[in-house]
């Protein structure tokens, strides 16, 4: 549809259809296909008569390509003006073939299994009639306590904008109204991964040039690969909720970052801007939201309520309520509602599509690239023959879709047991956190030299609204592995778990140690696969795994302070910046991660020492598997930025290549550095360069020390 044709549309509506096409509801409000239009439950409570809920522009709906077309049949018939109803859900990690949370997605190190995962997560939504998916999470990670780590692809800003850019491409590919496409949103714009504590919704408080740096970058890169939306965040953005927050949503995203997509709120957060003390009632809720540059109201009635009040009273300019409409409707128009208002909703090709072979394949070999191997004493790879007993709460269990998977079912999902039953090994006990539990597992490993013990949080300890003051294993589980490796056992340990966990017991007592998080519908055949190397494990932590809560938050990108210790640990040196009680160092840094074969690496090679101004240089390595069995590597490339006229993180992922070592290989793996990465944002909060020394780390994960340097010359003419 062209403008002209939308502005006519806009010109024919009331003030109160424009306010509604700022409104989204959920699909249940909505009266079955084919029963009378009663008003029953959420309709009858939000207060809305009939002819408002036909103007509603967008709803929060579920899936399923007959429901789809008959819920937008019926709205398009009753819409005064023939408008189209958007129907938006949230597909995060896959709609039917669950793929790895995003978090595990993370730890594969390769966006491009993210776009994959995204392009299938979208055929599938496509077809069964959505139009827009509430995907990517673009929120940076430090805080494993905050249950919504889950979503995110961890804590690095690199990492991060790399993973949110490629799921932006896997959705929308060029063109969003093609078949099998969805729009998409990033969210939680901004900074919601910063809530105080880890308590989720809690207050953020930053300075702007850390929120630049580390926490802005993965919504920009969405930004900036086309996503077609965004979502607020739920908390306050110096010391303002970003629902209602100019600066954020009309300085930041529309006027630098050139935004001219659609902004939605979270759900119910216009109101929540009364909890919040910015706002006495919904009227000034709706009026500060609005005016900060807010599209779409989801789930509360403040625009519905007052936006045409208060255009009639000229507190709000009519203009600008059009421009916001004319957003929702460009949206519409960005995805062919107007000329197909079903879009691809497909009852035939959904149901060939959903599960089908190759979308399964995608999520075994996807979910076998994000498990990361933590610990392996040489007890893995299995040998066929090895017959070890399983126990544990994941050892049968179903429930390993991960939170967010709102359309997946367990009975699609592929447990360990079911995977390895066919490997002789034997029905494991149900578990059950106590001593009895205990006791019965026991008995059940009386036999067997090896175990895998599979434990972990249950699926539904994170995600939304759960956070986590501990975030151990439960006691009873690590009594278990404590009793087994007692008895001499070799335990190969599978930790499930949506947040990275407490593992120093389980570490302790593991000769093997996977961290299988929720890997999807493929779960148990992919962890199988790599148990007995018929995978190979690549997977690298995309956070940081602390030895206990004390330490949180722990991340690899800190600063150093005035006061470092001089040993990693810090323990027991005098007035520097350490623990009494625990060394600074995490149990497992950023990008930790085996493989069955080894690595070596050689001293990085630079180039050149010296990087004239505007100019790039090489940064090599030779990594080399001087081991029997094939090794997956993720060779990662770090820079230190020595002195600057701002603080500077010890360390800083600019690049990461996953390689193949067969046994005696040797590799030159090599990574260009453009002037531009080591741009940070200085003291002005404006993004630039200085001149000076610089560190160039090349190794296997964060924690490496494998260095070389060089310096960045000073423009020409510039003396410094
Ligand atoms: C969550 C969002 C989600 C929305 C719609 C909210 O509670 O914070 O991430 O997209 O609900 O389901």
């Amino acid at each position: 549809m062209t403008k002209e044709k939308i502005r006519g549309l806009i010109a024919r509506m009331s003030l109160a259809e424009k306010a509604l096409q700022l409104t989204q509801l959920r699909s249940d409000f909505y009266p079955a296909p084919g029963a009378e239009a009663v008003p029953t439950g959420p309709f009858l409570e939000a207060d809305l008569g009939e002819e408002e809920l036909y103007c509603a522009g967008s709803v929060l709906a579920g899936a399923g390509a007959e429901a789809a077309a008959a819920l937008q049949r019926q709205y398009m018939a009753k819409n005064p003006q023939g408008i189209p109803l958007l129907l938006m859900s949230d597909v995060i990690h896959g709609l039917r073939t669950v793929f790895p949370i995003p978090l595990a997605l993370g730890c594969a190190f390769d966006e491009a299994l993210a776009e994959e995962a995204a392009r299938i997560a979208a055929l599938e939504a496509a077809f069964s009639g959505l139009h827009v998916t509430f995907s990517p999470m673009a929120d940076l990670a430090r805080d494993p306590r905050w249950g919504r780590v889950m979503e995110s692809a961890g804590e690095d800003p690199f990492l991060n904008a790399r993973y949110a850019a490629a799921m932006v491409r896997g959705y929308q590919g060029d063109d969003p109204a093609e078949a099998g496409r969805i729009g998409c949103c990033v969210k939680h714009f901004a900074a919601y991964g910063a809530a105080e504590a880890g308590r989720d919704y809690n207050t953020v408080d930053m300075s702007e040039g850390v929120l630049r740096e580390f926490y802005l970058p993965a919504y920009k890169a969405a930004v900036d690969a086309g996503c077609l939306m965004v979502m607020t965040s739920f908390n306050t953005v110096f010391r303002v909720p970003a629902t209602a927050n100019p600066q954020l949503l009309t300085g930041l995203l529309r006027e630098e970052w050139g935004f001219a997509g659609t902004v939605i709120s979270d759900h119910t957060a216009v109101s929540e801007v009364m909890n919040h003390s910015t706002a006495e009632t919904g009227e000034e809720a709706a009026r500060l939201c609005f005016e900060a540059g807010l599209d779409i109201e989801m789930m509360s009635l403040h625009f519905h309520k007052n936006l045409a009040a208060l255009v009639e009273r000229g507190e709000i300019p009519e203009e600008k309520l059009d421009a916001a409409v004319e957003r929702v409707l460009e949206l519409k128009n960005a995805l062919g509602l107007f000329e197909k208002p079903f879009k691809d909703a497909d009852p035939q090709r959904e149901k060939q599509l959903i599960l089908c072979a190759g979308h399964r394949a995608a999520a075994r070999r996807i979910a076998g690239e994000s498990a990361v191997l933590l610990k392996n004493d040489g007890c893995l790879p299995l040998a066929t023959d090895a017959g070890p007993a399983l126990v544990g709460p994941f050892a049968a269990s179903r429930d390993v879709l991960g939170g967010w998977s709102v359309f997946g079912r367990t009975e699609d999902c592929v447990s360990l047991y079911d995977a390895l039953k066919g490997r002789g090994i034997a029905e494991p006990p149900a578990w059950e956190e106590s001593r009895v539990g205990i006791d019965r597992a026991l008995e059940h490993c009386r036999d067997s030299g090896i175990v895998i013990a599979a434990l972990g949080e249950p699926s539904d300890d994170t995600g939304e609204a759960k956070s986590k003051a501990r975030i151990g294993l439960s006691a009873y589980q690590e009594e278990l592995l404590c009793r087994l490796a007692a008895q001499g056992k070799k335990v190969i340990t599978v930790v499930f778990s949506g947040r990275p966990l407490i593992l120093d017991k389980a570490a302790e007592y593991s000769a093997g140690l996977f961290m299988a998080w929720f890997l999807g519908v493929e779960s148990g055949s992919a962890l199988a696969d790599l148990l007995y190397g018929e995978a190979q494990p690549g997977g690298r932590l995309a956070m940081t795994f602390p030895r206990c809560e004390g330490q949180i938050p722990l991340y690899y990108n800190h600063y150093n302070t005035g006061r470092p210790p001089k040993t990693a640990s810090g323990m027991g040196e005098a007035f520097v910046s350490a623990y009494l009680d625990t060394p600074n160092t995490p149990l497992y840094p950023f990008g930790f991660g085996l493989g069955y074969g080894e690595r070596r690496y050689s001293a990085p090679r630079l180039s050149s020492a010296r990087m004239a101004w505007g100019g790039s240089l090489r940064a090599s390595v030779t990594a080399a598997n001087p081991g029997s069995r094939p090794q997956r590597e993720t060779v990662q490339l770090y820079i230190r930025d020595l002195s600057a006229s701002v603080v500077r993180p010890v360390k800083e992922l600019k690049g990461y290549r996953k390689i193949d070592l067969a046994p005696g290989e040797e590799r030159e793996v090599s990574f260009d550095i453009p002037m531009e990465a080591l741009s940070f944002v200085n003291g002005r909060n404006q993004t630039a360069v200085e001149p000076g020394r610089f560190r160039v780390y090349i190794g296997p994960d964060s924690g490496t020390d494998n260095q070389a340097e060089f310096v960045l010359d000073a423009p020409e003419g510039e003396i410094r």
